[in-house]
């Protein structure tokens, strides 16, 4: 496991960042390039490992790559591959393949690494059996599945979990089947595939969050995916904790299920500024500032949990530099992502010399306004890694992240573009 030392730095830093391509888009591009029947054009795609399963996942359906165009003979030509996809740590990945593969009428399987190994596939298996597909999962519900799908019937499901790979998974079977499908869930998961279907007719909302899918082909396109809010994230968190800091991220998408951290940070005391200046397949897209003044604390519920989900470690970081107690509620899916993320935060903010306490489901962070030197151990998570990186930036000693190598699943070079970012005046 590789071992990364980030010093802290005491200089108010003034940054502007272009950040990678959004992970959650990249994935969502890639597949509804490769089910559309042509070439579509893909730039900005996100540089991270998760992004390159897919990627490789749909080479091996059929469609070709060659770093600029994709080219595909439309999902009704896909092959059945000859060996199993490897989704490495991706949940989304695997969530979504699983999805589009529910539709093909031959056998797929879906594996990943350990951590993914451990992570719950019946809840997206479940909704994919009601529209006609074959779905094993093993024992534990887990990965590897097995999918052999085909001749899916329109179906409705309503699910209780805000979660939008569950939902992207349905969509991208639903909209392969032989009738009209509908999926609710509680609000505040990020949207992507709803707009992107909806933009071909493909889908159409009804109210807040029920959406039905109308079946049929996606065309090919055009995708020029925008920065990563859940990359940009580190460097705002890293502008909020040093007062007179700044950070501005142009291009990022602003999905509503996106931005829930900057709302959290500007009930803290951070000043956040956002201009939405285009959009991407009717996702909003923008340029967001982060400054750091004086921090408090913040209470996030659980309808703000989906739109945070991915940024909760660093609600812990920031807060733990504020004053007072922050708690984060409703948050259960922390235990399901790539790491037990309200073990494995609470874990690092301890590691720090922090005031951090576990709850079923979530956790609270008592703000002191400085954090310790220490070691902090990622668990192969990548957001926990690059998080306590972004604790070292201002704690009174230096952070050795263990197993700092996590970073590369979504941002790989992060460490060096947020030691130049702080490093910058
Ligand atoms: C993602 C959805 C989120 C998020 C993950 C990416 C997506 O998961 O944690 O990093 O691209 O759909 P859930 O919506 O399943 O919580």
């Amino acid at each position: 496991m590789a071992e990364r030392v980030v010093s802290p730095s005491d200089r108010a830093f003034a940054a502007t960042v272009e950040v990678p391509g959004d992970k959650s888009l990249s994935h969502r591009s890639l597949i509804f390039a490769a089910m559309a029947n042509g070439a579509s054009e893909l730039s900005n795609l996100g540089p991270g490992e998760d992004v390159g399963a897919t990627l490789r996942a749909v080479q091996a359906f059929g469609a070709t790559w060659d770093g600029a165009t994709m080219s595909s003979p439309g999902i009704d030509s896909w092959s059945e591959p000859g060996s199993p996809i490897d989704c490495g740590n991706s949940g989304t990945a695997m969530r979504l393949l699983a999805g589009v593969t529910a539709g093909r009428p031959f056998h797929t399987e879906l594996s990943g690494d350990d951590s993914l190994s451990r992570r719950p596939m019946e809840r997206v298996a479940g909704p994919l059996r009601l529209l006609g597909a074959g779905v094993e999962t093993a024992e534990g519900g887990t990965a590897p599945m097995h999918i052999t799908g085909g001749s899916l019937e329109g179906a409705s499901v309503s699910i209780d979990v805000a979660t939008a790979q569950v939902r992207s998974a349905f969509e991208l079977a639903a909209v392969q089947a032989n009738g009209v499908s509908t999926i609710d869930s509680p609000p505040g998961y990020r949207d992507h595939t709803e707009r992107m279907l909806e933009s071909w007719g493909r889908g159409e909302r009804l109210g807040s969050t029920a959406f039905r899918i109308h079946p049929g082909p996606v065309p090919p396109g055009s995708y020029d995916i925008p920065g990563d809010p859940s990359s940009a994230a580190f460097l705002w968190a890293s502008a909020a904790i040093r007062e007179g800091a700044a950070v501005t991220t142009p291009g990022v998408s602003l999905n509503p299920g996106r931005i829930g951290f900057l709302q959290v940070l500007g009930e803290m005391g951070a000043q956040v500024d956002g201009v939405v200046s285009g959009e991407f397949h009717g996702d909003p897209v923008g340029t967001v500032t982060v400054r750091g003044s004086g921090l408090g604390a913040a209470f996030v519920p659980a309808e703000l949990v989906a739109a945070t989900v991915d940024e909760l470690p660093l609600v812990a970081v920031v807060a733990a530099y504020g004053e007072g107690i922050t708690k984060v509620t409703g948050a259960s899916e922390l235990r399901t992502k790539e790491s037990d993320r309200i073990t494995s935060t609470v874990a690092m903010i301890r590691a720090l010399g922090g005031g951090a306490d576990e709850e079923s489901d979530g956790f609270t962070v008592l703000g002191t306004g400085f954090l310790e030197g220490g070691v902090v151990e990622a668990r192969r998570d990548h957001r926990i890694a690059m998080a306590a990186a972004v604790a070292a930036t201002a704690a009174n000693g230096s952070v050795t992240v263990s197993g700092a190598e996590a970073a590369a699943v979504s941002w790989p070079g992060f460490y060096e573009i947020l030691e130049s970012t702080w490093s910058s005046r």
